[in-house]
């Protein structure tokens, strides 16, 4: 028989172990969840705000210091423009209903991705909550927003080869990504089963722990937010080294 540990004792359970810095999610399924109940995809988008809320409040509690929540690619702009037109509306609609919560749980708003080709009430409402937001320290939520990490990669490239040349080293380039000043990326978490990066943080991923859950995002809550952390505690993070090289104190023992 297998038991189900009640939601506080989970909690409880990854709070007593190292946890993540930075934890990223590819909110994915949400037009599956709508699908399968006959109703509009936007639907599902507007039940994923509740799902974004309810891990922000549990990722804060814990003592994570950074989430980073894929909210719209750089390739969703070629979706129907209705849908595209219906994510931003809702975008804006969180950035505005959301600035009370955030300061009431200190949290710091931020935001990467092509931001420009954001629309301009979206653009103006991130700004404020921004500005609104900036002295907040318990976490960092950070929104990706018209993302991809091939552009972001790109972006980087440029700016540190602007500077050095071909001198430039990968902490150079690492300096120059949208991500500059987050703790680096522990725990990335995609949802709906699906089992790929989806040009999310792909300079961050490199030694990221990964984990993929069937639950579809809408229907993501605290408890699946500590059951990818409690998996995060159980592996062993290796960097390149041997198992018995970590056990003795790090690289050329
Ligand atoms: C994720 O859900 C949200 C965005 C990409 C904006 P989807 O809209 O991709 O949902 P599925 O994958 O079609 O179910
Ligand atoms: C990734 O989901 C982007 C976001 C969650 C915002 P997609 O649904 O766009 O990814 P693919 O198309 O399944 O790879
Ligand atoms: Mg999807």
């Amino acid at each position: 028989m297998t038991s189900i540990e009640p939601l506080a004792a989970l909690e409880a359970r990854v709070k007593t172990r190292p946890l993540p810095r930075h934890v990223a999610i590819i909110m994915d399924g949400n037009g599956r969840w709508a699908e399968q109940r006959g109703l509009p995809r936007i639907a599902g988008h507007r039940e994923g705000s509740e799902a974004v809320r309810a891990v922000t409040r549990a990722a804060r509690r814990v003592g994570i210091e950074a989430l980073t929540l894929y909210a719209f690619s750089a390739e969703n702009w070629a979706r129907p423009y209705a849908e595209v037109k219906a994510l931003m509306q809702l975008l804006a609609d969180y950035l505005e209903s959301e600035r009370g919560e955030m300061m009431e749980n200190g949290v710091r708003l931020n935001a990467i991705g092509e931001l420009e080709r954001l629309p301009r009430n979206v653009a103006e409402r991130l700004a404020q909550a921004r500005a609104e937001t900036a002295a907040n320290r318990d976490l960092v939520l950070t929104l990706a927003l018209s993302y991809g990490g091939r552009q972001e990669i790109v972006h980087a490239a440029r700016a540190a080869a602007a500077a050095k040349g071909a001198a430039l080293e990968a902490e150079d380039l690492e300096a120059a990504l949208w991500t500059h000043g987050l703790p680096p990326l522990d725990l990335l978490v995609r949802t709906s089963g699906e089992r790929r990066i989806s040009n999310f943080l792909l300079w961050q991923c490199a030694y990221a722990e990964l984990h993929f859950s069937d639950v579809l995002w809408p229907d993501f809550r605290d408890a699946e937010l500590f059951a990818a952390v409690a998996d995060f505690q159980g592996r062993q993070r290796r960097f390149g080294l041997t198992g018995a090289q970590l056990a003795d104190g790090g690289p050329g023992k």
